[in-house]
């Protein structure tokens, strides 16, 4: 596969289509399976986490809602620890177990200012799910309970992953090189 260019950055292949579906199946499944009966909520945070949280609801195969939220810290490349108004939430999610999706953990900022907002919704339980992760970016002490991929402190674009708003409808993931 090629490298591709977006704007002024130059991305090379990094996670192919295939490896990322794979990995959401087995998600999937393992989710069916821990949540069955527990009627989960997912709650998606946009705009990234829209690709992975269609695939990976088609992949559920228990009784189960989605709702979206938006709440975003980046800017080009680099989180500005700065997390903007959170818009949405309109779902009852008292007495809710709910699954929060994200696309990538990167610092943690949206979601240590996002998990005490929702914690005041009184939900039942709550845990993490995101596609990728960053350990050694991660700032604060959240408990992530299932992700698909850990990756070094490197920038990526792809499966609705973007840079500066672009790169989101690539199949696959790329990652910047330098
Ligand atoms: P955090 O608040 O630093 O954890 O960043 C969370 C959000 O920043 C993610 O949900 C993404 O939308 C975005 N983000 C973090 N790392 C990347 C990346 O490598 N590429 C594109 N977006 C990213
Ligand atoms: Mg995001």
């Amino acid at each position: 596969m090629a490298n591709i260019q977006i704007l002024d950055k130059t991305f090379k292949p990094y996670i192919k289509e295939a490896d990322i579906l794979k990995k959401v199946e087995e998600l999937g499944a393992l989710l069916s399976d821990q949540y069955r009966d527990r009627n989960p909520l997912l709650i998606s945070i946009l705009n990234g986490s829209f690709m992975f949280t269609s695939d990976l609801m088609k992949l559920l195969t228990i009784p189960c809602e989605v709702s979206f939220v938006k709440l975003a810290s980046y800017h080009g490349t680099q989180s500005t620890g700065q997390v903007n108004t959170i818009i949405g939430m309109e779902k009852d999610i008292k007495g809710r177990a709910v699954l929060i999706i994200e696309d990538i953990i990167d610092t943690g900022n949206t979601l240590a200012a996002f998990l005490p907002t929702l914690a005041a919704f009184e939900p039942a339980s709550v845990e993490v799910i995101s596609l990728i992760s960053k350990p050694k970016a991660l700032k604060h002490p959240i408990k992530i309970a299932q992700t698909c991929f850990e990756i070094p402190n490197d920038f990526i674009v792809g499966y609705g992953l973007d840079y500066d708003g672009y790169g989101r409808n690539l199949r696959d993931i790329f990652v910047i090189s330098e």
